[in-house]
């Protein structure tokens, strides 16, 4: 017994001193997957990170910055890893590799809590606001900008939701397409609601560079240990 809590101390001991950080990039407009509270990176992802690095023995750090630059920022090394509620994409899956999927969400539109307006807003003369690069933007711009049902100066692309919320309850833009568990989360704590739901069944990985196999494999083994525990489970219920 007492030699294998030396051993373990010394596993332990040398885990610790051989530990690597890895750099988290994430765009932390997006509650209740990644926001920032009290000066800290919290949210259902920034847990689950936590939670990966634990079981996979590395130290964190996060960085935050527009979605739009996470993946360029991943390729160009300055991030080693994006979880930022990213939807698994063809396109994507040819620039980094995915995890196994962790979460799976469709489009909503949301408009100010005392508007008139119906999903009909997105149909040509009002303002949509939606985050660049994100799913959201490439909706938009394929089915409605690309179809002829909505001038291309009507879709506002922003660097985070923050700004787009703000725009929207300051009357500058009439609606906002956005992922439907953060679409709820808002239409529960600020003056928007939800008109309408686009059913894009979307699935969200974490992202790493392609080809860093070893990284992947670690996270994959976490998150499938953080799911048979039951902390997953934990996790939704702390955040949902
Ligand atoms: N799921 C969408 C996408 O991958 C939106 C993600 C936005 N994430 C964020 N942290 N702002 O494009």
């Amino acid at each position: 017994m007492k030699l294998r809590s030396f051993v373990l101390a010394l596993l332990l001991l040398a885990a610790f001193a051989f530990s690597k950080t890895i750099t988290v990039g994430t765009s932390a407009d997006f509650p209740p997957f990644e926001y920032i509270e009290n000066g800290r990176f919290v949210g259902f992802d920034m847990d689950l990170m936590r939670e990966i690095a634990k079981i996979a023995g590395f130290e964190l750090k996060f960085v935050d910055m527009s979605f739009d630059s996470l993946i360029p920022a991943l390729r160009a090394g300055q991030i080693d890893v994006v979880a930022a509620a990213m939807t698994i994409t063809e396109e994507r899956k040819q620039v980094v590799d995915f995890s196994i999927p962790y979460w799976t969400a469709d489009q909503s539109v949301i408009v100010r809590a005392d508007s008139n307006l119906t999903i009909t807003v997105l149909f040509g003369k009002y303002k949509i606001g939606v985050q660049t690069g994100t799913t959201g933007d490439l909706w938009c711009t394929d089915e409605l900008v690309s179809k002829g049902i909505l001038p291309e100066r009507n879709l506002k692309r922003y660097d985070t939701f923050i700004l787009a919320l703000s725009d929207l309850l300051n009357g500058n833009i009439d609606a906002i397409v956005l992922d439907s568990p953060v679409a709820s989360r808002f239409a529960a704590t600020k003056p928007v609601k939800v008109v309408g739901i686009i059913v894009t069944g979307e699935q969200y990985g974490i992202a790493v560079r392609k080809g860093n196999k070893e990284l992947l494999n670690a996270i994959n083994n976490a998150l499938k240990q953080i799911i048979e525990s039951g902390k997953m489970s934990e996790l939704i219920d702390k955040y949902f």
